[in-house]
C-alpha cells in the first residue's frame, strides 16, 4: 500500500497534484483513500468530486477520557466505520475524506480535527492506499499530521518563496517519526533551469517534474479535475510520478532511509 502526503507552500500545486495522483493510482486497481486535511480544502476539485464542503457531523465524537484527548470517536464508531460512512465516492472509485467543518466554528473545527486524526492514526494500513493533501503551512506537516505517510512529497515551484518554504519543510526528515522518504516534486516547470534551481536549493531528490500547463488553470476555472478537462503534459507528468513512487515501494520503502532513497 502506498501512503503519500503532499506538502508545500500555499498555491504551489498540492491539491492539483495530489488529486490527480490519487485518481491515477486508483486506475491501477488500487483502493485509494484521498484525505484532504487542509481546513481551506481544494482536493475535491482536482479529484472531480462534486462536493465543495463535506463536513462530518459533530456527533461523530464524544468527550474524551480524563487526561486523554479532548474528543474521541463515539462508541461503536471505529476508523473503518468512519471511512465507510463519511467518505464520499469519486471518479475512478477514489474515496474522499475531508477534514472537519470550518464554518468559523471553533468547537466544530476541534471535533472534526480530533475525529480526523484518530481515523488516520487507527485505520487499517492494509486496507487503503492513502494520498494526503496537507495545508500550506508547517504546522500539520511538522506536528505529526502526516504520520500516516511513508512518502512526504514537497511540491515546489521554481520561485524563491516556494523554495524557501520547502527548505523549512524538509527539516521534517529529522523528526523521530519522519516519513521514510522526503522528496521533491517540481511543479509549474517551464525550462531545465527551473529544475536546477530547485534541486540546487534543496537536499532532496527531485522525483517528479511537472510542467506548467495552461489546461490545469483552465480546468480550475471550469471547476473540473485536470483529468476531466484536456489531459496533457500535466497529467502525463503526474502519471510518471505515480510510476516512480510505485517502483520505489517495490524496492522496499520500509527500510529506514533517513529521508533520502
Ligand atoms: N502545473 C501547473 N500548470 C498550470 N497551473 C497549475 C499547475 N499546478 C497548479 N496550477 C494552478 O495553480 C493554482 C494553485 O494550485 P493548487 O493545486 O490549488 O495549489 P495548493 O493546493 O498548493 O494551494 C491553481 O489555480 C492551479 O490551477
Ligand atoms: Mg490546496
Amino acid at each position: 500500500m502506498i501512503r503519500i502526503a503532499f506538502a508545500g507552500k500555499g498555491g504551489s500545486g498540492k491539491s492539483s497534484v495530489s488529486g490527480t495522483f490519487a485518481r491515477l493510482l486508483a486506475r491501477r486497481d488500487r483502493p485509494v483513500l484521498a484525505v484532504d486535511s487542509d481546513p481551506l480544502p481544494g482536493m475535491a476539485y482536482s479529484l472531480g468530486i462534486a462536493v465543495d464542503d463535506h463536513p462530518t457531523p459533530d456527533d461523530v465524537v464524544i468527550e474524551g477520557p480524563e487526561g486523554g484527548p479532548r474528543w474521541v470517536l463515539r462508541p461503536g464508531l471505529d476508523a473503518a466505520g468512519f471511512i465507510e460512512t463519511y467518505a464520499s465516492s469519486g471518479p475512478d472509485h477514489v474515496q474522499y475524506l475531508q477534514f472537519g467543518n470550518t464554518w468559523g466554528h471553533f468547537q466544530t473545527l476541534q471535533r472534526g480535527q480530533h475525529a480526523w486524526s484518530q481515523v488516520v492514526r487507527e485505520m487499517d494500513p492494509a486496507a487503503w492506499n492513502v494520498v494526503g493533501d496537507l495545508p500550506g503551512g508547517t504546522r500539520q506537516a511538522m506536528f505529526g499530521w502526516a504520520k500516516y505517510a511513508d512518502v512526504l512529497a514537497l511540491v515546489v515551484e521554481p520561485t524563491a518563496k516556494s523554495i524557501h518554504v520547502a527548505r523549512r519543510l524538509q527539516n521534517i526528515s529529522k523528526a523521530e517519526w519522519a516519513p521514510s522518504w522526503v522528496v521533491v516534486v517540481a511543479n509549474r516547470v517551464e525550462e531545465d533551469s527551473d529544475v536546477e534551481q530547485i534541486s540546487e536549493a534543496l537536499e532532496r531528490p527531485v522525483i517528479g517534474v511537472v510542467p506548467n500547463d495552461a489546461a490545469v488553470t483552465e480546468a480550475d476555472k471550469l471547476a473540473l479535475s485536470p483529468l476531466d478537462h484536456r489531459p496533457g503534459p500535466f497529467v502525463d507528468a503526474v502519471e510518471q510520478l505515480v510510476g516512480v513512487v510505485e517502483a520505489t515501494y517495490d524496492l522496499d520503502i520500509q527500510t529506514p532511509t533517513n529521508g533520502t532513497p
